[in-house]
């Protein structure tokens, strides 16, 4: 005989004070293939419980010390899933209902009949077995869920990754082929970010700075080594070539489409808030918000960055240019912004270098000079 044959086909437990209903139910649904104790109370009961795995209990509802209904209550405490059957008395209806409510399995009236008795337990048993096969299920699902969420997210890292690489490639080849550009678009993402986080934006929006000022002079890629290396004055027909990088930009970008929100801050970067500024002409809020943080961060960095025709201004000397082209170039708001975020994080000293000789400076490479105090400040710097 197989083993299979020999394995019971549940483990029962019936709770009665009569000993000889205990004995008789425990023959029959041996007989049945059922592994049948007896426990004499609700106490014994939960002791055995407690200690051993059963699919079915049927009870008594009427016993000494803690009767049927209170054992299922403590039965369900312990375990959802164990089935109970109740044992009652013909005036018991009322209990028996009360313990179908508390989650018993079914009930049986006295005298009990064979038939409905092994029915009754085997349907028990059956139910039992579903529920635990279900929890099972739904176990090895959650886990293959989150076994695919796991894989989902590490295979949009990798593309996160693959798409931040092609993004610092794109950076490279333009830093490689302006000189005076290098290290210039992570210095103007890293501070347009500072201002970004200082007006508490969302984490979209801050990413979405950064990306625009690690690309916003990719369109440079497009326009003349000579012009854009040249160490002299441009002169008109080169000045609106090296206008062109912005609409550039947008051109050469346009095919990712993730870079959608992107595009608008690099295409807008020149605008000035009065108008003046390029491609668009456009003012005020109408420039969106990442180019005129942008902006700042842009004109800051050209401001402290050495050129072929002078020194770097010192940081103090250029936020006092931002600050005096604040209402006309730049958004004060974000001018004010700019300076308090920097003051924040400690960057309001001087930067070494030499002041800029006012000689050298009157050698303005570009033709459009805004004079800002005692510092010139030229449209050049800024394209
Ligand atoms: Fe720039
Ligand atoms: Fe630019």
């Amino acid at each position: 005989m197989s083993e299979e044959l020999n394995e019971p086909k549940g483990r029962v437990l019936v709770v009665d004070d009569e000993s000889s209903i205990r004995e008789i139910v425990c023959r029959i649904l041996t007989d049945e293939g059922y592994l049948c104790e007896g426990a004499g109370d609700a106490d014994e009961a939960l002791s055995r419980l407690s200690q051993g795995d059963y699919e079915c209990v049927l009870t008594d509802i009427h016993m000494p010390g803690m009767d049927g209904v209170d054992l299922l209550r403590q039965i369900r405490l312990m375990s959802e899933d164990v089935a109970v059957i109740m044992i009652t008395g013909a005036p018991d209806m009322d209990n028996a209902l009360e313990a179908m409510r508390l989650g018993a399995y079914d009930h049986l009236s006295k005298p009990l009949n064979l038939a409905q008795l092994t029915l009754t337990v085997q349907r028990a048993v059956e139910k039992k077995r579903l529920v635990e096969e279900n929890r099972e299920y739904q176990r090895i699902l959650e886990q293959k869920v989150q076994e695919r969420t796991k894989q989902l997210y590490d295979a949009n890292q990798e593309l996160r990754r693959l798409f931040l690489s092609s993004i610092k490639a794109l950076a490279q080849a333009l830093e490689a082929k302006d000189e005076y550009t290098q290290g210039h678009s992570t210095r103007v993402a890293e501070e347009s970010v500072r201002i970004a986080r200082y007006l508490k934006l969302s984490e979209h929006e801050v990413e979405n700075i950064w990306l625009a000022g690690f690309l916003h002079d990719i369109g440079k890629i497009g326009i003349r080594e000579n012009v854009l290396n040249k160490p002299g004055k441009l002169d008109a027909a080169e000045w609106d070539l090296v206008q062109q990088h912005p609409v550039l930009a947008e051109k050469i970008l346009e095919p990712i489409e993730e870079l959608a929100e992107v595009i608008k801050i690099v295409r807008h970067h020149h605008e000035r808030f009065d108008g003046s500024g390029y491609p668009d002409g456009v003012t005020g809020s109408e420039i969106p918000l990442g180019a005129r943080i942008l902006g700042v961060a842009d004109a800051f960095d050209a401001l402290t960055s050495r050129r072929p025709y002078r020194e770097a201004l010192t940081v103090s000397e250029a936020l006092d240019v931002l600050e005096d082209a604040a209402g006309t170039q730049f958004d004060t708001v974000l001018v004010r912004a700019f300076v308090s975020a920097r003051a924040e994080a400690g960057g309001l000293e001087e930067t070494p270098g030499t002041p800029p000789e006012p000689d050298v400076l009157q050698d303005a490479k570009g033709p459009g000079t805004v004079s800002a105090g005692a510092v010139p400040f030229r449209l050049d710097d800024l394209s």
